[in-house]
C-alpha cells in the first residue's frame, strides 16, 4: 500500500504496525477530540487516554468513521485513506547507516533532556511510568543502563540456571535510535499521535536517552545534554548488530532480501520443501515414536475389561403410594389436601401448570419436584395421583 522498500519495512515495523491501525479506521486528520463533532462522545479513560464511542454503546480507542465507502473486503467501517492522508503517514525512515549516513527521515531540530523530562511528566508519565518504569500493561522505556542490560541478552539459562531473563527494552534491545524518534513522532502520546513537534521529539528521545543512562560519541546524555540532529546521528545503539538479518550494512537491502528468499534461515533445518516457503507438512517427521500395541501392559488385577457397554441400570418402578407418604403426604395431607379448595384452583390453571409449579417448585412453599429426584414423568404420575383425589 505505502510501497515503502522492503528494508524500510523492516524498520519501521513497529510503527506501521501502529499507524496502519489508525489508518484503517481513518482517523488521521480528523481526530480533534478538543473542538470535533467527536468531542461529545469522546470521555477520558482511566489512564487520562481518549475514549470515544464505537457501536453498540461499546467504546474504543479510536475514533471510527460511519462508513461511507464500501470497501472491498467485508470491513464494515472505516474509509480508503485519500492520498493526502498516506502521503502524511508516508515517511521515509532509515536506519542511520553507512547506506543512510545522512540519516534519511530524521528533521532538524533539537530538544534538551530538562525539556524532555517535562514533556513525559505532562504527557506519558500516566502510562509508561516514572522514569519510563512502564506497568500496568505499559512497556518500559527503561530498566537501567543500557549496556549493561544489552549483555543479558545473550544470557542463557540452560546454562546458567541464575541467569537473569533477556531483559528487552529501547536502551537494550533496539538496534537503531531513529525507530524511537520515528515512533514517538508517529504513534505517540497515544491516542493523541502526530501532536508533538519535532524539537519536542528531540526532547524525549534525548530524555529516553537519558534514563537509559546512555552515551552518544563517547559523551553522556547527562540532565544537562542538549540532543540536535548531528549528535542524534551519532547514536550507536548497543544492540546495532543484534538483529538478523542486519539491515545496518552498506549491503543492507541485497543482504534482507536474499535472507527472506531462503525459507532455511528463518525455518530450521528440517524443512521439507527446503528453501521454499511452505504452508503445511513443512516439519519432517524426525521424532521416533513407537506405539503400543497388542497388550502392553497386560497383567492388570483382575483383567481389565474390554466391554463396551456399561450395564443397564436398573429403573425402580414408581410405588405411587409410598412415595406420597414418604415425600408428599407431610405437607399435602395437612394443608394443600386433594380435594380442598386450594387444590381445586391449581387445578383450574390447567394440568401443564400444575407439572410445571411442582416441578420447578414454587416460592409459596413447594420444593421443586416436593424435594425429591423423581424423574419429571415419574413426578407428573404424582401430581395426576394427588389431583385425582384418590389419596383420601
Ligand atoms: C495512554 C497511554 C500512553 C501514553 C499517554 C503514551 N504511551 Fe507510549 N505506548 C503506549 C502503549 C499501549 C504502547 C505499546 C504499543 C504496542 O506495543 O503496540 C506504547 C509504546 C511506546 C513506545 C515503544 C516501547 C516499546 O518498547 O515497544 C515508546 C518509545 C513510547 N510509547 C513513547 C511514549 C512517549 C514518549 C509518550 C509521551 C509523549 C507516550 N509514549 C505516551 C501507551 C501510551
Ligand atoms: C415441604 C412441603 C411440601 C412437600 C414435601 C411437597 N409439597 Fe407440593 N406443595 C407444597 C406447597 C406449600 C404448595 C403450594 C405452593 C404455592 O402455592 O406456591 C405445593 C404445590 C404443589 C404442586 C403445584 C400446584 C400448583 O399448581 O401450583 C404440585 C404439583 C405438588 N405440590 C406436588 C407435590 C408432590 C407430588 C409432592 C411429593 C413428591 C409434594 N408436592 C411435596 C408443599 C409441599
Amino acid at each position: 500500500m505505502l510501497k515503502l522498500e522492503a528494508y524500510k519495512k523492516v524498520i519501521v515495523s513497529a510503527t506501521v504496525a501502529a499507524s496502519v491501525a489508525l489508518l484503517a479506521v481513518g482517523c488521521v486528520d480528523d481526530v480533534k477530540p478538543e473542538n470535533s463533532a467527536s468531542a461529545k462522545s469522546t470521555t477520558l479513560g482511566i489512564d487520562g487516554g481518549s475514549v470515544y464511542s464505537v457501536v453498540d454503546g461499546k467504546k474504543g480507542p479510536y475514533y471510527v468513521y460511519v462508513p461511507t465507502q464500501k470497501l472491498a473486503h467485508d470491513l464494515n467501517y472505516g474509509r480508503v485513506p485519500n492520498a493526502a492522508e498516506l502521503a502524511a503517514w508516508n515517511t521515509d525512515l532509515q536506519p542511520v547507516s553507512k547506506l543512510s549516513p545522512e540519516g534519511h527521515g530524521i528533521p532538524e531540530g533539537e530538544g534538551s533532556v530538562e525539556d524532555g523530562e517535562d514533556i513525559y511528566d505532562a504527557k506519558c508519565v500516566m502510562c509508561h511510568g516514572d522514569f519510563g518504569s512502564g506497568g500496568g500493561g505499559y512497556p518500559a522505556l527503561s530498566k537501567g543502563n543500557a549496556y549493561d542490560l544489552h549483555k543479558t541478552l545473550t544470557n542463557n539459562r540452560w546454562k546458567d540456571p541464575e541467569a537473569a531473563g533477556p531483559v528487552r527494552v529501547f536502551g537494550s534491545y533496539w538496534p537503531q535510535a531513529t525507530t524511537l524518534f520515528a515512533y514517538i513522532k508517529d504513534g505517540m502520546p497515544h491516542p493523541f499521535s502526530g501532536s508533538l513537534t519535532d524539537n519536542q521529539v528531540y526532547a524525549l528521545v534525548a530524555y529516553i536517552l537519558n534514563i537509559n543512562e546512555m552515551k552518544i560519541d563517547g559523551q553522556e546524555v547527562d540532565d544537562d545534554y542538549v540532543l540536535n540532529r548531528e549528535k542524534f546521528l551519532k547514536i550507536k545503539m548497543p544492540n546495532v548488530d543484534g538483529f538478523e538479518p542486519n539491515i545496518s550494512g552498506a549491503n543492507a537491502l541485497p543482504v534482507v532480501r536474499a535472507y527472506f528468499a531462503n525459507a532455511k534461515n528463518f525455518g530450521g533445518q528440517n524443512l521439507n520443501q527446503g528453501a521454499v516457503r511452505c504452508m503445511h507438512d513443512c516439519q519432517k517427521a524426525t521424532a521416533k515414536i513407537k506405539y503400543i500395541q497388542h497388550g502392553g501392559i497386560k497383567d492388570f488385577h483382575p483383567s481389565m475389561s474390554d466391554a463396551r457397554n456399561l450395564p443397564a441400570k436398573k429403573v425402580q418402578k414408581l410405588d405411587v403410594k409410598k412415595t406420597y407418604a414418604t415425600a408428599c403426604a407431610m405437607c399435602h395431607d395437612s394443608y394443600l389436601s386433594p380435594g380442598s379448595p386450594e387444590w381445586a384452583g391449581y387445578l383450574a390453571d390447567g394440568m401443564k401448570n400444575v407439572y410445571k409449579k411442582g416441578i420447578k417448585g414454587t416460592e409459596g412453599g413447594m420444593p421443586a419436584k416436593g424435594g425429591t429426584n423423581l424423574s419429571d414423568a415419574d413426578f407428573k404420575t404424582m401430581a395426576d395421583y394427588i389431583s385425582s383425589g384418590k389419596v383420601k
